[in-house]
């Protein structure tokens, strides 16, 4: 059985990332995307919240499961026994950093991790999810970024915080 992992922060999922998924789950008989919980970042979404978003956008994907993690990727890689990770790249930007992961996750897992890139369709080129959190902030139209069910949770998170909002 061919079997990916997709991990990422997914805070919150956007179209770009749903292309990637969808793109790699018709590469893969299984597909686990993975929401990293990072003890050092603050996100917007707990893992939960980010589980059930990417649950609910990939509902009609059917060899698409999601999972999270924590600590290393080569680690939970190797837990799932996947030997393949997928990242998307939207522009040469992000090839640097994407390139020094790939080859130290290749390094840590001994050569039994690698990674496959697929371009992030030119339509999303364009998308991150810090861009549709700063757009929602600021009372922005997201709903070319993200699905109708995500857009409405990131409004409910910023709409508690409304009051924080600078004033012109
Ligand atoms: O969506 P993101 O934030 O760009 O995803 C980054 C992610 C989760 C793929 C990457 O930070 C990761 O795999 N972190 C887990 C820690 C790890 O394995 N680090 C070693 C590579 S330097």
């Amino acid at each position: 059985m061919k079997e990916a992992i997709y991990p990422g922060s997914f805070d919150p999922v956007t179209y770009g990332h749903i292309d990637v998924i969808r793109r790699a789950a018709c590469m893969f008989d299984r597909l686990l995307v993975s929401v990293l919980d990072n003890k050092a970042k603050v996100p917007l979404f707990t893992v939960d919240e980010r589980v059930k978003m990417l649950q609910d956008v990939t509902r009609d994907i059917e060899n698409v499961e999601i999972g999270c993690f924590q600590g290393l990727l080569v680690d939970y890689a190797r837990k799932q026994n996947v030997h393949i990770a997928i990242r998307g790249l939207r522009a040469v930007t992000d090839f640097e950093y994407e390139l020094q992961i790939a080859q130290t996750n290749r390094k840590l897992s001994g050569g039994n991790l690698d990674t496959i890139f697929l371009c992030t369709s030119l339509e999303y080129a364009y998308l991150n999810s810090s861009s549709v959190k700063e757009i929602a902030y600021f009372g922005g139209d997201i709903s070319a970024l993200v699905p109708p069910e995500v857009a409405a949770r990131v409004k409910e998170k910023y709409g508690d915080r409304a009051d924080e909002r600078p004033r012109s």
